[in-house]
């Protein structure tokens, strides 16, 4: 049953099981019979035979892992959404809003930790997900996993573009033509207004050039990621100490200003609201889980990157934004969507080269954020695609530089446009609903799997029992409760397109429940080797259906 995984022209089929899940057994409805096939998931067996053969380069140590988790934690989240949520929600107790997120991220990385060690391999809570939830589940997650990893690079990207106009004005004094660096649109109380710029050009043009590099392949890239890492702590560090001599006590007073009267601007409910939105600051630690099989040791090194890098930045986030606002009063930072708070603090500093040098490490800082959430995006879409949930064409990896080139491609179009043509606080809201999402049914699936499989070898187990992934699922179903009612809409929207095109395609694609579809590549593959598969292989753009329908 098992056919080799890559193909010689790179395309990826899997091993899925013991191919018997999907028929109808006797003296079953149809009705039944078809919600079972939706529930039906992936063998441990499946899982380890491919983790065991994958050919990706297995290339990425534990530094290059926490590196990665850096890279794609601090950004846009500490460096924009601070001053924006302290401005109109939490006031100078923006640092409980980050404490609240911490926990909320602590636990969802904890669940992730045990899981990554018993699935590892690329695909994040989407494989996780479709090993023990089953299929549809699996889908709706990995559906939703483009709302954490495009729009939220689309976020990042969007911040840049707020950071290179700010380090334009401070080093040279000059103010490049503002339509050109902001979004067409605005969204404020739930509706969405002109704002007279035409396009962000910088967030377009920084995530096509990073798609180019991507596209080359992950050692060079996982390279330029170490350095910026190290150039964003530094930044972060050198903020937190160049600006707290400069802290007025006067500032956190009042340290939550009263609530107006609307849920979620300022009081308790300001400070909720407010974990909601800078949670996007700690999105990204599960970015390392999709590298799980290009790592070398993952069992080991998967949870020793994340625990490293989670806890890291916590720290700083408290700290920065602790400084931040005793250096300015709330009302000042963010103001009118003010994107670039860290310039406003600096500034307030009168320390220009604070402001100078912060700015030239965030835009770097903004970069390693974007690497990070433009490598985990394709590898989704490509474990999506071996699967037979999503066209072949994601599936395809570059002869030379085994990369998924096509889906890094196209991702990164979308990705480019969207930070091009939206505004930083939707695509944050966005990202962060989404992925809180996603990390309640990675709880779910933590749950589920130690009920079902209790004696399967966990190098890493979440302490308490049950206790805290049902105190992690709680939190993440808190957070996306106290969001806005619309923010809540757009998730039920995106999932519910994401069914639609599921009910089209991976229903009828999918390669768990529909082996005979696949039956005849994989006899070709194991009685006549990689040769004779090349023809079948090489049309199936539009699904492995139009070989033999
Ligand atoms: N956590 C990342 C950021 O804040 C996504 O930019």
């Amino acid at each position: 049953m098992a056919g080799p995984d890559i193909t010689p022209e790179g395309t990826a089929f899997r091993d899925m099981g013991d191919g018997t899940g999907h028929l109808r057994k006797g003296g079953e409805s149809y009705f039944m019979w078809q919600a079972r096939r939706l529930t039906n998931t992936r063998t441990f067996a499946s899982l380890d035979h491919e983790s065991e053969t994958s050919q990706m380069k297995r290339v990425l140590t534990v530094k290059d892992l926490a590196a990665m988790g850096v890279g794609a934690i601090i950004g846009t989240g500490i460096f924009v959404l601070t001053g924006l949520v302290a401005n109109d929600k939490a006031g100078p107790a923006v640092c409980i809003s980050f404490i609240i997120a911490a926990f909320v991220a602590g636990l969802a990385a904890l669940s992730y930790a045990e899981m990554a060690c018993m699935v590892p391999i690329a695909g994040s809570a989407y494989t996780y997900t479709y090993a023990t939830c089953g299929e549809l589940l699996a889908w709706v997650i990995g559906w939703d996993l483009i709302l954490e990893y495009l729009v939220g690079a689309a976020t990042v990207s969007v911040g840049f573009s707020h950071y290179l106009a700010a380090f334009f004005e401070d080093a040279f004094n000059w103010k490049p033509e503002p339509r050109l660096m902001s979004a067409p649109f605005a969204y404020k109380d739930d509706a969405f207004s002109l704002t007279g710029n035409w396009f962000s050009l910088p967030s377009f043009i920084i995530v096509i050039l990073l798609t180019i590099l991507l596209c080359r392949g992950i050692r060079s890239s996982t390279r330029v990621n170490n350095v910026l890492v190290v150039i964003k702590v530094i930044v972060v560090l050198v903020f937190i100490f160049g600006a707290c001599s400069f802290v007025k006590k006067v500032n956190y007073d009042p340290f939550i200003p009263p609530n107006t009267g609307k849920f979620g601007e300022f009081g308790g409910s300001g400070v909720l609201r407010g974990a909601t939105i800078v949670f996007f600051a700690f999105i990204g630690f599960d970015a390392i889980s999709t590298a799980a099989q290009e790592a070398r040791n993952p069992q080991r090194d998967l949870p020793i990157g994340i625990g490293i890098s989670l806890i890291s930045c916590t720290v700083l986030y408290i700290a920065t934004s602790v400084v931040m606002v005793g250096v300015v009063n709330y009302k000042e930072l963010g103001d009118d969507g003010h994107g670039a708070p860290f310039q406003i603090a600096a500034n307030a500093t009168g320390q220009k080269w604070l402001s100078i040098f912060c700015e030239v490490g965030i835009l770097a800082g903004l970069i390693s954020v974007m690497l990070v959430l433009l490598i985990g995006q394709p590898r989704i879409f490509f474990s999506m695609a071996v699967d037979g949930l999503f066209p072949q064409i994601a599936a395809r990896l570059h002869p030379t530089y085994k990369t998924p080139v096509m889906t890094t491609a196209i991702a990164g179009v979308i990705c480019a446009s969207a930070g091009g043509m939206f505004p930083v606080d939707l695509l944050a809201d966005l990202t962060s609903v989404g992925t809180l999402f996603a990390f309640f049914l990675v709880h779910c699936s933590v749950l589920i799997l130690r009920w079902r499989e209790p004696n399967r070898p966990r190098r890493f187990k979440v302490p308490l029992g049950p206790v805290l992934p049902i105190l992690g699922a709680a939190s993440c179903v808190g957070l996306i409760a106290v969001d806005s009612v619309s923010a809540i809409i757009r998730l039920i929207v995106w999932l519910a397109i994401g069914l639609v095109f599921y009910a089209f395609y991976g229903r009828r694609y999918s390669r768990l429940n529909n082996p005979e579809k696949y039956a005849q590549v994989d006899a070709m593959e194991v009685v006549g080797g990689h040769h004779q598969s090349l023809e079948v292989k090489g049309s199936v753009h539009d699904g492995p259906l139009d070989m033999k329908a």
